[in-house]
């Protein structure tokens, strides 16, 4: 494992890499770890409210969200890829939630959403892909309501001879084609160190940092991390 970041592309642009992405992250035991950030949001969120997923991808944790608040929240998913937000729309038909999410192409650094806008800003395997993260956090702290609650998960590069032996078994289970994107996600990711130095100069407030075997979570107010 490197010492240093070894950053991925911003953005999945084709739509095969995105079809790819959609089959394999579709099942799995990464299914459970984004059905635990929607329980997450939801319990934060018993009455329902406005709810961002920066980065969505193809939609499983915005969809999880739909699905567990229903009708009580306005969950929108915001990326930069319509290849794959149009896959997040087919997987929310599938799911019987469209009429509760909506999806919009755009820049987190630059998001099209007015100040004050959100309940709760979520994100999940998003981080490491971003350009300019600082600026990705101003605009989580800019959309949010005054006193609005944030969680951010990403996979955190591996350091420690423990960690990377727990990500080599995990990688066994992983399809070969795909083995190359998992381990381009570890290395391209943040260690705790590197990120609180990133929030320190952000204008988000009030956050802090977790983590567990293999992954690294930010969260606003009082998120279970
Ligand atoms: C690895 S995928 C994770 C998708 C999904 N959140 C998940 O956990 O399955 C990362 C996503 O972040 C999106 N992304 C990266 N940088 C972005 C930015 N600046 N603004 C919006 N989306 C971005 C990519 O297009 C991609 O769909």
């Amino acid at each position: 494992m490197t010492e240093y970041r070894i950053p991925e592309a911003e953005v999945i642009e084709q739509a095969t890499d995105a079809r790819r992405f959609n089959e394999v992250m579709g099942k799995g035991p990464v299914q459970a770890e984004y059905r635990r950030m929607a329980r997450d949001v939801a319990a934060r969120l018993p009455d329902g409210g406005k709810i961002l997923d920066v980065g969505t991808g193809t939609g499983f944790v915005t969809i999880e969200i739909a699905n567990l608040l229903r009708g009580k929240a306005q969950v929108i998913g915001l990326d930069l890829s319509q290849a794959m937000l149009s896959l997040a729309a087919e997987n929310a038909a599938a799911r019987g939630v469209s009429e509760f999410v909506s999806w919009r192409v755009g820049d987190a650094k630059n998001m099209p959403f007015e100040a004050g806008e959100f309940d709760f800003v979520v994100s999940s395997g998003s981080l490491h892909h971003w350009d300019e993260p600082r600026r990705v956090f101003d605009e989580i702290a800019r959309v949010l309501k005054p006193g609005g609650g944030c969680l951010v998960r990403d996979s955190k590069r591996l350091l420690k001879r423990r960690e990377r032996l727990f990500a080599w078994l995990i990688g066994l289970s992983i399809p070969a084609d795909f083995r190359k994107h998992y381990w381009g996600s570890i290395h391209s990711s943040y260690t705790p160190d590197e990120l609180r130095q990133l929030l320190q100069t952000s204008r988000l407030q009030g956050w802090r940092i977790a983590e567990d075997v293999m992954d690294i979570f930010v969260a606003k107010e009082h998120c279970h991390v």
